[in-house]
């Protein structure tokens, strides 16, 4: 199979059955995404809204937030949990002002020394608000890429990322990077879920190897224990 017919399908599904309107979708900047992954990362989309819509009403930019104390950035993240990433966030937004005059790197390099950013974070920031060409490889996207290409194993293990990640790049387009990244995470929010996929209602289900062996369910492989 070639790449761009994954990508085809797969963005031909999210125009008809992905999600548009998220408000982080609109006004789309590094800033705003970059705070919308940081409180999606342990948390449902439809508890994060509301957060999101207040921390940018008072933390319309980066200058803003770089400048507000840490109590009160935490007081906007009380009922997110996982205080660590808003402390992070406030962190990040100092290197940010100080380092780069509250510019946003296009480096993915420079974006993953930030606290709290990683390299499928660093990616989601590029690709989502700059249509850079960086693959991402969040828990859903994960779940996707082992699936479609029946990677057996824990996704914690060294060989096992190494594999998704060369996959994520593979199949990721050069045009609509965008658009293709939202879509593959809505494939696996709404489509291929952890519990029950609903394979029927999938785009590129016609080469899943997941499916062809009836795994489908029992991929990715748990943790060892
Ligand atoms: N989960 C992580 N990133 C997301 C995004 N941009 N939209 C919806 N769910 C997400």
């Amino acid at each position: 199979e070639s790449p761009g017919d994954f990508a085809a399908r797969l963005l031909a599904w999210y125009d008809r059955h992905g999600r548009h309107d998220l408000p982080w979708q609109k006004d789309v900047t590094p800033y705003r995404v970059w705070v919308s992954e940081i409180m999606l990362q342990q948390t449902q989309v439809g508890t994060v809204i509301p957060y999101f819509q207040r921390f940018m009403a008072r933390f319309p930019d980066v200058h803003a937030l770089a400048a507000a104390t840490q109590d009160e950035v935490l007081h906007h993240w009380s009922g997110l949990g996982y205080y660590a990433r808003g402390r992070n966030l406030h962190r990040a937004a100092q290197q940010l002002v100080d380092q780069y005059q509250g510019q946003f790197p296009r480096q993915r390099q420079a974006l993953e020394a930030l606290p709290g950013i990683g390299r499928s974070t660093a990616a989601a920031i590029l690709a989502l608000s700059g249509g850079q060409h960086e693959a991402i490889l969040d828990g859903n996207v994960k779940r996707v890429l082992a699936r479609h290409r029946a990677v057996q194993g824990w996704t914690g293990e060294a060989a096992v990322q190494k594999r998704l990640w060369a996959l994520a790049e593979y199949l990721t387009p050069a045009e609509r990077v965008a658009d293709y990244t939202q879509a593959i995470m809505d494939l696996g929010a709404t489509v291929c879920t952890r519990g029950r996929p609903r394979c029927d209602a999938c785009p590129v289900a016609d080469d899943c190897l997941a499916r062809a062996q009836g795994l489908q369910s029992s991929l990715p492989t748990p943790r060892p224990r």
